[in-house]
């Protein structure tokens, strides 16, 4: 049975190549135009649960091209794909209600992350509302007191946002829901801004969070074998968090501190040179 129909739009051919490749075998039917007109063209002969569409394309860029999307598809869920977004670009791509944004080059689970998503999004209405234990009646009130701080003020969103995430300690989606509703914007508008800014996060952390660093200077001192050692003794996947709660586990690129070569993070302090066999004895100190 196929997953979902999906629409991919992007100059380079390389691109539209990986998301036939990566989405293909998960049981999604890819559709790929190397232009807006082409894309146009297929929008209108076809029906989509998802467009991924690039930014810079020469003729009609993406941002001209989801206007046109919208016009004929108000709900059509739109996502971003794109190397270097000017602010400008990424104001508007909000603006335009795409549903998540992914920088390039993206990885196979990132993009099947987002399409699953899509697809969730399209049941919306049937799906059970996933029970969230950090959403209780006492968050809620916080909540409410932090929205009636900014309410009606200009660029409200980020600010309540980013407290609202000091509170939780992440953005699960009914939190987002609680802010939409609560602002009378969009869960599109939203999801939009914390799928797009790195520091919002939809994924409870740990009481302290281990980020290893996956850039090259890093990779090759030895970080696939720091992750391996930590995720084992940890017993957490990457992305996870310890049954305990103790400890979140996540890989992020290069941290800028290549001479310390292989980088761990946990919280804000950074361990530089660490030994990969011993990559464990690093987190004693916060146990
Ligand atoms: S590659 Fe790890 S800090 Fe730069």
């Amino acid at each position: 049975m196929v997953k979902g129909n999906i629409l991919a739009v992007d100059d380079e051919q390389i691109i539209l190549r990986s998301c036939e490749r990566i989405l293909s075998p998960e049981g999604y039917k890819v559709d790929t135009a190397t232009s807006a007109r082409e894309g146009l063209d297929l929008l209108g002969k076809n029906n989509y649960d998802l467009i991924i569409t690039d930014i810079k394309m020469p003729e009609m860029d993406g941002i001209e091209f989801m206007r046109q999307v919208r016009t004929k598809n108000p709900d059509i869920n739109i996502v971003v794909i794109t190397g270097y977004p000017s602010q400008e670009s990424i104001k508007e791509a909000l603006s335009l209600r795409i549903i998540d944004y992914l920088p390039k080059p993206f990885s196979p689970i990132h993009l099947l992350e987002v399409a699953g998503h899509a697809m969730e999004l399209k049941k919306k209405g049937a799906a059970p509302e996933p029970h969230v234990e950090d959403y209780t009646d006492e968050v809620a009130a916080k909540l409410d007191a932090i929205i009636a701080k900014y309410k009606n003020k200009p660029g409200s969103l980020i600010p309540v946002l980013q407290e609202s995430q000091e509170l939780v300690g992440y953005l699960p989606r009914v939190v987002q829901r609680h802010i939409a509703k609560n602002l009378k914007i969009p869960v599109s508008e939203v999801h939009g801004v914390v799928s797009f800014y790195s520091f919002f996060t939809m994924k409870p952390k740990g009481k302290h969070n281990v980020r290893v660093c996956l850039g090259t200077a890093c990779y090759v001192k030895g970080a696939e074998e720091i992750i391996k050692k930590l995720s084992g003794g940890l017993k957490v996947e990457v992305g996870g968090i310890t049954a305990d709660k103790s400890f979140s586990l996540e890989t992020v690129r290069c941290l800028g501190a290549c001479g310390l070569a292989p980088v761990v993070v946990v919280d804000k302090d950074t361990h530089g040179s660490v030994n990969p066999v011993k990559a464990m004895d690093l987190l004693k100190e916060y146990e």
